[in-house]
């Protein structure tokens, strides 16, 4: 079986192709490399020990999209993960995320639209929940209007989706991921972010490693426990064999509706505060930190109902949140190490 990964140099994309090839699936991976790099594909063969196939090639380019379709006809399945995902850079920019988050799924769709049967994997989002009003939250829960445009990708992009399925030979899996955090054990492969990172967990591990003075705490005055928000960290391998399962879940199609959607997540909302005290238990020493104000755009609180994907995926997170951050901490000191 032949799967198309895009993205698949990324965070979550990385994690992923080394569970489809542990599993025994033919991958190929399509990557621009605009927020990774190839030395990636070395960590994916160190721990695998086979190389996937690679080609660098930007989906913005639809005749370039159409070129690797008619050259790779043989492909069962696309997991489909490039995409930008900065929240603050898609509100200074948001063409930029509407040309590489609908822009591409398009093109990739149109060549999809034409095979005699194919599946799909989309890297959705609990953005799309916005603010839930009960938690945890259920795919059952209303789509809020989008607060960003990063975010409205991720729910135009499911609905382009869902109207291509019902009028074509696709099938597909909509991923709602909560907050994917951590690396694979083996300290290959990890998070990579650019410049300063925005999210919590890149944050923490490069203030532990002296490259950041202290984390900024956006806020401690929200309506929870200890005041701070409350998110639902889950560990990027969990993440990936989840996708893994999901695509076996299309191919056998046993009961499976044209498109179907699950939050991946731990069931468990941990908040700010939480995160830091695990973080210094994991990596045995302080963390130094500052309450500043909150941050625009942030949800009090958004954790998973996971029974979903328990029951008809049979898949749950294994991992616990300090195993999670031990992972991160691990990748952290390798790679300034
Ligand atoms: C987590 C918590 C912050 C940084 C975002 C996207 C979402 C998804 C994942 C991705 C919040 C607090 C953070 C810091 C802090 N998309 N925080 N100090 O905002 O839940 O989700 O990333 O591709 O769509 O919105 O994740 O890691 O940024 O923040 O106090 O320096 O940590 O306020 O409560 P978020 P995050």
């Amino acid at each position: 079986m032949k799967i198309l990964v895009t993205g698949g140099l990324g965070f979550i994309g990385s994690h992923t192709v080394v569970e489809l090839q542990n599993e025994g699936f033919e991958v190929v991976i399509i990557d621009n490399l605009s927020n990774s790099s190839e030395e990636v594909l070395k960590g994916i063969v160190a721990i695998t020990g086979k190389t996937p196939l690679y080609e660098k090639l930007d989906l913005r380019e639809k005749a370039l999209v159409q070129n690797f379709f008619k050259k790779h006809n043989d492909i069962d399945g696309v997991i489909h993960f490039a995409a930008s995902k900065a929240v603050g850079e898609s509100v200074e920019n948001p063409l930029l995320y509407y040309e590489n988050n609908i822009n591409t799924l398009v093109y990739i769709l149109q060549e999809l639209q034409q095979k005699t049967e194919t599946n799909f994997i989309f890297s959705s989002s609990c953005t799309v929940y916005g603010q839930a009003e009960k938690m945890p939250i259920t795919e059952n829960a209303p789509i809020q209007p989008a607060i960003s445009p990063y975010g409205n990708t991720k729910q135009i992009g499911e609905e382009i989706i869902t109207e291509v399925c019902k009028v074509s030979n696709i099938n597909s899996i909509l991923l709602r991921y909560f907050n994917p955090i951590g690396a694979h054990p083996t300290a290959e492969i990890g998070e990579l972010p650019i410049g300063v990172p925005q999210n919590l967990i890149p944050y923490i591990t490069q203030t532990g490693i002296g490259l950041r003075q202290e984390l900024s705490v956006y806020g401690d005055d929200y309506p929870t426990p200890d005041g701070t928000c409350i998110r639902d960290y889950i560990h990027v391998v969990d993440l990936a064999k989840a996708h893994v399962i999901a695509l076996q879940r299309l191919l056998n199609k046993k009961n499976l509706d044209k498109v179907e959607t699950f939050n991946l997540g731990t069931g468990t909302g941990s908040s700010v505060l939480e995160v830091i005290t695990a973080f210094e238990k994991v990596s045995e020493q302080k963390l130094p930190y500052k309450i500043v104000p909150r941050r625009e755009g942030d949800v009090i609180s958004a954790y998973a109902n996971t029974d979903k994907a328990n029951a008809v995926l049979g898949w749950k997170a294994q991992s616990t949140l300090e195993e999670a951050l031990a992972s991160a901490w691990k990748w952290e000191q390798k790679i300034r190490g």
